[in-house]
């Protein structure tokens, strides 16, 4: 990889917006990572407040570029892991100057005119991009999507009822530090054992919950809500587990229903799922397709108490399952249990492998 722009005329250039985040952190970690990469020029994009700033990438420093139409200018591939209003200003300005745009935020999951990809679901959809833009999905949806994908091709989904246990870096760099910050406040006291005391000791530690990312303690807790309040007391990150997996799997009537909680991990989205197909399934044959699908881990050994944790999966590229049972009130159905790094498949990995399957198709 060169690092400057004469040098990589015939090689694609990569465009990383958010090069400074949790995900574009990652994002730079998978680069380094492999053992090549097609790239003529990698150029690292943040807000101004990043200008100037170095990061190493595939031995190179490179020098971070404050956001602007000019930073476009001869980028092939942009990925976008920013905030949801800075990729919806930006993406189309950088597919006007010419470059496919890959969104890991919200802003065009559901844009009809634009594709939401899982390469090992439905990288079909790549080549078709009316406004040069291709939507990454959200982690807690993308944890399940090659476990679900799998199934359905045998067995043909219907209905999905999912409760997720999601980390705190969902929320980005700012949540992983609170979390931190509550942990290491509340380290040796005596909390928990009575209602109300862990916001009382974060309070008295200088962390009023009124700072926090978080709508209620995280540490010693779990908090059933991410995202925010949609309608009919529904929150937005649940609306995109059914919405994002309908379109994904290309099953527009997929009965969905989805709580989501927040638990004090910090890296690694978990859910429990419980989904119906057509046909009868046996774990046996989930079994088999899990085994028989790469970008899938199966640890199921109940006997042995073998089963995927977020701390076992943390920095691991496929998704793990286990914990894979027959419903046994329910026909046709299935209950599994799914981790996957929310910053790599949940983010990051899945929004390189979209860019990777780009290069022939530009
Ligand atoms: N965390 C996850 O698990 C996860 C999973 C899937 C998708 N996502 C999505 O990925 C995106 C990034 O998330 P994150 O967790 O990495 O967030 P983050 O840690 O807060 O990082 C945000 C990045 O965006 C940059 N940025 C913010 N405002 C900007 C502006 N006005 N102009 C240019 N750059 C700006 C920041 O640059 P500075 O450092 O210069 O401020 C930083 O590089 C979000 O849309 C998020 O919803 C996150």
């Amino acid at each position: 990889m060169s690092t400057n722009s004469d040098a990589g005329a015939r090689r694609p250039v990569l465009a990383l917006v958010g090069a400074t985040g949790a995900v574009g952190t990652v994002m730079i970690d998978i680069m380094n990572a492999r053992p090549s990469v097609p790239w003529g020029e990698v150029r690292l994009i943040a807000s101004p407040r990043s200008a100037g700033r170095k990061i190493t990438v595939r031995g190179a420093e490179l020098t971070v570029v404050a956001l602007s139409a000019e930073a476009f200018d001869g980028v092939d591939i942009a990925m976008f892991d920013v905030p949801d209003e800075v990729s919806a200003e930006w993406a189309p300005v950088a597919a006007a100057r010419g470059a496919v745009a890959v969104d890991n935020s919200g802003a065009f999951r559901m844009d009809p005119e634009v594709p939401l990809v899982v390469p090992e679901v439905n990288a079909d959809q790549i080549s078709a991009r009316p406004k040069g833009i291709i939507a990454n999905p959200n982690c807690t949806t993308l944890s399940m999507m090659a476990a679900l994908g799998a199934l359905h091709r045998e067995f043909e989904l219907r209905e999905l009822v999912v409760a997720s246990y999601q980390a705190a870096s969902g929320g980005g760099q700012a949540a992983i530090d609170r979390l931190y910050g509550e942990l290491e406040a509340l380290a040796g006291k005596e909390v928990g054992v009575r209602a109300g005391d862990v916001a009382e000791a974060l309070e008295a530690a200088g962390l009023p919950l009124s700072e926090s990312p978080f709508p209620a303690p995280l540490a010693f807790n779990v908090v059933p809500w991410a995202g925010s309040l949609k309608d009919e007391g529904w929150t937005s990150e649940e609306l995109k587990v059914r919405n994002e997996s309908r379109k994904i799997l290309g099953i527009p009537d997929l009965k969905v229903s989805a709580t989501c909680v927040r638990v004090p991990v910090v890296t690694t989205h978990s859910l429990a799922v419980h989904a119906t197909f057509a046909r009868e399934v046996t774990v046996e044959q989930a079994h088999k397709i899990f085994a028989g699908q790469p970008t899938i881990v199966l640890v199921d050994d109940p006997t042995a108490k073998k089963f995927p944790t977020p701390v076992d999966v943390v920095g691991e590229d496929p998704t793990y399952v286990g914990r894979v049972r027959q419903a046994l009130d329910f026909p046709n159905t299935l209950d599994f249990f799914v981790c996957g790094d929310n910053l790599r498949k949940g983010a990051a990995l899945n929004t390189y492998e979209i860019a990777e399957e780009l290069v022939d198709r530009l």
